[in-house]
């Protein structure tokens, strides 16, 4: 079969987030393949990409995920909520044998991946990386970038600040498919919670400086935890926009620019402590859902040309070298601010 060597399958090709994932590849110089399950809608897609080639396929129909994947060299999968798409998608790049990445933010579907594929990946000798997004993905590299040359902690935190959270469609039904489904890491143990979120503050870095936070489940205590050496892993974030993802009345984002990124702005500040020192690494930038795009393209770039350090299902941190990765996203996605240490 001949692959075209920069086509890359982007599964749920017409959503918000493969928007910006197909545009980030592109500019990357990779040819999208634009992957859908509604012809319409991938036509109308298509028209933003002049020349991108569309495939029709359901995850329902595994010959046609085939034909969609035939000529990639690699396939995003953006189709959520994952617990429908991820398996068959994942079948799929394996009989094909090419890279699979994918933007989950379900702690449930990110663990399964780890355990239905772990060992069929690594025999193929083929990169399944989950959650290589926002969440899972950038809390997974910082957290790596914290630790540095630590071979474990005593415990890490990642605390989120967002100034607001303006859920698309795809959060919401994912949301909603989740609820009651959390887990939290502790003991060295990924466990349904004891009891309702933690509360407390949270000292980011200036300008934010001490916000009240919320205990929260997202896919990096699965990422995190597949393999660093940390008993405790703590997921935090600050309020406002915990409030507007409960609120049903909380309007989908909006572009505020040309690039089509809203003007919502995130920090996502780790800490890892161990025996008394303490290790930060922190991100900031705007719109959570845009910079998931240049988070996958940058691991699809350093997948086809060969920097992912190993095969098998694998989390962006241990896929790359984290300070590296981080570096090569900012200033222009983010701003990466990197580790300092310090006594506590
Ligand atoms: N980890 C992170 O940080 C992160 C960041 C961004 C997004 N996400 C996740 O990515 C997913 C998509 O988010 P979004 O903002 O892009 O939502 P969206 O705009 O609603 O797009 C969802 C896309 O997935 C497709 N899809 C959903 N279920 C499908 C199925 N069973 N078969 C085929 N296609 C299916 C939809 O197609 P139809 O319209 O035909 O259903 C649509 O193209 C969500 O699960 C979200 O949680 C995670």
């Amino acid at each position: 079969m001949n692959r075209h060597h920069k086509g890359v399958a982007v599964v749920g090709a017409y959503g918000h987030t493969a928007a910006f994932v197909v545009a980030e590849l592109r500019r990357r110089g990779f040819a999208p393949l634009l992957v859908g399950r509604d012809a319409t809608r991938l036509r109308s897609a298509a028209l933003a990409h002049p020349g991108t080639e569309t495939h029709v396929a359901s995850v329902a129909d595994p010959a046609s995920l085939d034909r969609a994947l035939s000529l990639a060299a690699a396939v995003v999968n953006c189709a959520g909520p994952f617990a429908d798409t991820a398996a068959p998608v994942i079948d799929a790049a394996l009989r094909a044998g090419i890279p699979y990445l994918d933007v989950a933010a379900e702690q449930a579907v990110v663990l399964e991946t780890f355990e239905r594929y772990g060992r069929r990946a690594r025999e193929a000798g083929v990169v399944v990386a989950p959650a290589t997004a926002f969440y899972g993905g950038l809390g997974d590299l910082l957290a790596c970038a914290a630790m540095g040359d630590w071979p474990d902690a005593d415990d890490l935190t990642i605390a989120f600040a967002l100034d607001s959270w303006l859920p698309t469609r795809g959060t919401r039904e994912t949301v909603r498919r989740n609820a009651g489904r959390h887990l939290v890491f502790t003991g060295n143990r990924l466990v349904p919670p004891a009891g309702p979120p933690a509360t407390g503050t949270w000292s980011f870095p200036p300008p934010l400086g001490v916000q009240e936070v919320t205990g929260l489940s997202t896919a990096d205590q699965v990422t995190v935890s597949r393999h660093l050496r940390v008993p405790e892993i703590r997921v935090r974030m600050n309020r406002a926009p915990l409030r507007d993802l409960g609120d049903p009345a909380t309007p989908p984002p909006t572009a505020a620019d040309g690039s089509g990124r809203s003007a919502q702005t995130f920090v996502v500040d780790v800490v890892a402590r161990r025996a008394g020192a303490e290790r930060r690494a922190t991100a900031s930038g705007r719109d959570i859902y845009a910079v998931t795009a240049p988070l996958v393209g940058e691991a699809v770039e350093r997948i086809l040309d060969g920097r992912a350090r190993r095969t098998g299902v694998a989390t962006a941190g241990e896929l790359f070298d984290a300070p590296d990765f981080l570096r090569a996203l900012a200033p222009a996605h983010l701003t990466y601010t990197a580790p300092g240490e310090h006594r506590h």
